[in-house]
């Protein structure tokens, strides 16, 4: 039976009346109509806030700027704060000045407390402030009547905030009447007009949600001044460029099991990350809204600014009508606790974010190889026969997968005693192989009293609630099960501490993990997911953090993968669902994707809105997780997965078997191209990753990113670059034999990466294509280290030995860098057990010189080839300075291709040398 099948497919009929429209068909997820904070924020009309800045109030302790603001109405105060952030980042809080209780604020997400930075009083006339940030160039004023800010760097209008008016927020008040809160009421919620907005009870189909808290929704606006294009706000099956919401619905972000997604929706899917970034060729910045809570956002991407911002700076005063974009965010709960990213590059912007909330883990090599993985494998046997294909078929992968047939009955931690009588042995053979296995260890946990996990996490009080206090139980894969609350620290200590070798029977340390379903999904629930009003540690409702409960899971298992090994070894953890940081406990994959065409083309876009919202480590199905592709797709899937991150085959359980040499011989050969490309090009890989976890550079980046002042670049979301060096631009339509390629950069030379021609840029090329390749183009300037033979697995070739490639840019200059460490260990971190080089070409010298002090890692790793792309003349000699002297090396010279190639070198990789060509 497949999941769907097992999947009840609630759409529910119902006549509900909601703002004038009848809506006939409730499907099983909510659009934005049907949820009540939106309908209530959606009155507020723009332009007319009714919050008022008592700049009496204003004061700046410890360097932060705190004052009052009031509802002309309610006369209700709330309390700002504006707080100069080290690393030109400005945050922004908002929340009641005296709250009923205490309202929910986002824990664990930021690495640490940001330090504080002291903002200046510049002035204070009547009606307007001024605030200084004491080390940058940013100023704060705020508007008294209506409260409104606005952000300028260096004198010029960046962004602001609550000028069309629409803050909101509901302050959290006694409920009506307690008994109405005891049992769903949809004779109320039918009848009572006040209901239709959903303040302490809000009705989706057949289910009542019951708010024990009433109302507690909040809202904001940003206006982005000179911007036209924006970005981030994960996860969608939709444009990288983020659309304008005005005519549609609003980007949800509130973590769904979406079986099939469909594409080009802004409907929410497993994965939230809050981020928002704008880009114009002068300026980055980025908005970033830290609330766990449901939320909105709308877009106007066709705003402009036609009057003078009433303003006293004269500079600002000049601006006249210039574009902006309108952001508005709504969240149901929560507070209003915002960090404005000043940029001003996209790099500034990608640190500034990681700053806060950490950068991507730093992977085990092995995991960006090839991982073959498949709902199911069925037994030990199948598991060997696999295994052994790829051997045959000459085929390198790392991983093989195990989903969730491989336990007993569906309980994690398990094995199924048929299937997988001898864990152990089949783990045995896998690592003399040299290979890893993966198994699937979902949050939800099978109510049965005989099963010990389930029994001990019962009797200690470590499941979700429901609101009348006894634990939550849903429907998931093994039936009625109960939820880990992860939340719960203690909860999360006890669930990592399951990983241990001891106590995961039958588990060795090639054993990594795969946390699915973790949205988490409840089947038989509304949208499939848990009740908001179940209830977490310390009485929080599920409602107030439903986007990190994924987060939190892959935080636990992370760290137990860590802890197994005595925190010697890096983990390897694939997330389905995650939210603003879960890069910093590994990767995430865009969950069940279909068989076609369409799938495979928005892949790209998907995976370059996690990228730049922080998460590099990210895949997509290959193949398509539902249906069966055909044989072109299936070849093209491959070729763009092994220019992708993270690169995995998986396929739905009533798929046909598609294994890679199930096609036919020369579509074999296609798909073996493909993933041996991938392992030559492991040690590019693993220095991007490498290069992620430390300064916060994506792996995966948008044209705009790398080419920020190029126009062109803006709305490209078929072609990426990998680093700073790759251009890569997938097939992603059937049929294809030529693709219009763009070449950014002016006076940028690109060269064809397997055949060396040169193309300049800035210029768009019809590029010929076959089936063999997709194309894919390295930057003049750049230097990629590879390896010259590829193995059965990425630790096969640890031995194998490197190659430079190096292409020159318009001036004859080139720099590269390689990165290598055992590959598994924290050593590189805790012992600097590393090597890091720098490669320069530059006078026709190419040099070797280590990129950092610390590293000291003494292996024999040798670099035998070199190839220099773009050298304008045959050179006379060419001779290498090494420790062990001077010796002229042999050459070949292509003067068609400007191509010189030089083998046999064998220089070691760990030390100084230098290659002069004359
Ligand atoms: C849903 C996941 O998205 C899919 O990849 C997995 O195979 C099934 N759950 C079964 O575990």
């Amino acid at each position: 039976m497949s999941a769907q099948e097992s999947t009840p497919a609630q759409t529910v009929e119902s006549t509900d009346l909601v703002e004038g429209i009848l809506v006939e068909e409730i499907s099983k997820f909510k659009e934005n109509s049907q949820i009540g904070f939106y309908r209530r924020q959606k009155l507020l009309h723009p332009g007319k806030s009714p919050y008022v800045a008592q700049l009496d109030s204003l004061r700046i302790e410890k360097g932060i700027a705190k004052f009052n603001i009031i509802h002309q109405e309610t006369k209700v105060l709330l309390q700002v704060q504006v707080i100069a952030t080290k690393g030109n980042i400005l945050r922004f809080k908002i929340n009641e000045v005296s709250p009923l209780r205490s309202r929910y604020e986002v824990p664990d997400v930021l690495v640490e407390e940001p330090a504080t930075e002291r903002f200046l009083l510049l002035e204070k006339h009547a009606g307007t402030a001024v605030l200084e940030h004491s080390h940058g160039s940013c100023k704060v004023h705020i508007s008294s009547q209506p409260f409104s800010v606005l952000v300028t760097q260096e004198d010029k209008a960046l962004i602001g905030i609550n000028s069309e008016g629409f803050l909101y927020f509901e302050c959290l008040q006694p409920p009506p009447e307690k008994s109405k809160l005891d049992e769903p009421d949809t004779d109320r919620l039918q009848n009572d007009s006040e209901d239709v907005f959903g303040l302490w009870e809000e009705k989706f189909g057949d289910f009542v949600d019951i708010k024990a808290n009433g109302p507690s929704s909040l809202g904001l606006d940003f206006s982005l001044y000179g911007f036209e294009n924006v970005y981030g706000l994960p996860e969608h099956a939709d444009t990288h460029r983020l659309k304008d919401t005005r005519e549609n619905e609003a980007y949800r972000l509130y973590n769904l099991d979406v079986f099939g997604y469909p594409v080009y929706s802004k409907m929410g899917i497993y994965g939230s990350v809050p981020l928002l970034l704008a880009h114009k060729p002068s300026h980055t910045c980025g908005i970033f809204w830290l609330n766990a809570s449901e939320t909105l956002v709308e877009v106007n991407c066709k705003a402009t600014l036609q009057s003078p911002l009433n303003l006293t700076t004269p500079d600002i005063k000049k601006q006249k009508a210039i574009p902006k974009m309108d952001i508005r965010w709504m969240s149901e709960s929560g507070i209003v606790d915002v960090f404005m990213l000043l940029g001003p590059s996209p790099q500034d912007v990608f640190s500034q974010y990681a700053q806060l909330t950490g950068t991507q883990s730093f992977p085990p090599l092995f995991s960006l190889g090839y991982h073959q993985c498949r709902w199911n494998y069925e037994d030990e046997a199948d598991v060997e026969a696999v295994d052994s294909g790829f051997d045959e078929h000459d085929i390198p992968y790392d991983v093989i997968w195990l989903d969730i047939e491989h336990t007993d009955g569906k309980k994690y931690f398990t094995w199924d005693p048929v299937r997988f009588s001898d864990p152990v042995r089949m783990q045995e053979k896998l690592r003399e192989k040299r290979r890893k296995l993966v198994v699937i260890s979902d949050p939800h946990i099978k109510v049965d009293p005989t099963y010990s996990l389930y029994a001990e996490a019962k009797d200690k009080g470590y499941f979700v609630k429901d609101r009348k206090g006894q634990d939550f139980e849903g429907t998931c894969w093994p039936g009625v099960s109960s939820y880990v609350d992860f939340t719960n620290p203690v909860a999360r200590e006890w669930y990592a501490s399951q990983y241990s070798l001891d106590k995961y029977k039958d588990s060795t340390d090639i054993l990594f993990v795969w946390n699915d379903m973790n949205e988490p999904s409840v089947f038989h629930a509304p949208e499939m997911t848990m009740p908001k009003d179940a209830v977490h540690h310390q009485g929080w409702e599920h409602r107030d953090l439903h986007n990190m409960y994924g987060f939190y899971q892959q935080m636990a298992t992370s760290k137990g993968l860590i802890q197994r090994s005595g925190g010697k070894e890096r983990a390897f953890v694939l997330t389905r669902s995650a939210f603003a940081g879960s890069q910093r406990y590994g990767a995430i994959w865009t969950g069940d994707n279909k068989a076609e065409w369409d799938y495979l083309k928005i892949s790209v876009p998907m995976l370059l809105s996690l990228s730049v919202a922080g998460i590099s480590f990210c895949g997509a199905d290959v193949g398509g997780f539902i249906g069966d592709p055909e044989p072109e797709l299936l070849i093209r899937w491959y070729q763009a997965g092994s220019f992708q991150p993270f690169f995995r085959g998986h396929a739905k359980i009533d798929t046909k078997r598609r294994e890679p040499w199930l096609f036919g011989e020369d579509n074999t050969r296609l798909i073996r191209k493909a993933i041996q490309e991938r392992y030559t090009l492991l040690p590019y890989w693993y220095l991007l990753f490498y290069k992620a976890s430390r300064s916060a550079e994506p792996v995966m980046r948008p044209l705009w990113a790398e080419f920020s002042e190029c126009q062109d670049a803006l709305a490209v979301e078929n072609q990426y670059m990998l680093g700073n060096a790759l251009l890569v631009a997938p097939v992603l339509e059937p049929g294809v034999t030529s693709l219009d390629i763009l070449f950014p950069g002016t006076g940028e030379y690109w060269y064809n990466f397997r055949k060396y021609a040169r193309i300049r840029g800035p210029s768009r090329q019809e590029v010929t294509v076959t089936m063999e390749e997709i194309p894919v183009f390295q930057r003049g300037g750049s230097i990629i280290p590879m390896q010259t033979t590829v193995g059965k697995s990425s630790a096969w070739m640890e031995d194998s030995p490197y190659e430079l490639h190096v292409a020159l840019d318009s001036k004859d200059l080139a720099v590269g860098e390689l990165y290598v460490d055992d590959g598994h260990s924290m050593k590189y971190l805790h012992e600097y057990k590393y090597i890091h080089r720098r490669f320069t070409f530059s006078g026709n010298v190419l040099s070797s010189r280590s990129a950092d002090k610390e590293g000291q890692f003494s292996v024999d790793h040798i670099l035998e080839k070199v190839l220099i792309l773009g050298l304008k003349k045959s050179p006379s000699e060419v001779t290498v300075y090494c420790s062990g002297g001077q010796k002229t090396t042999e050459f070949i010279y292509n003067s068609q291709l400007c191509l010189l190639n030089l083998e046999k070198l064998a220089l070691q990789v760990n030390s100084d040398w230098e290659i002069h060509i004359k």
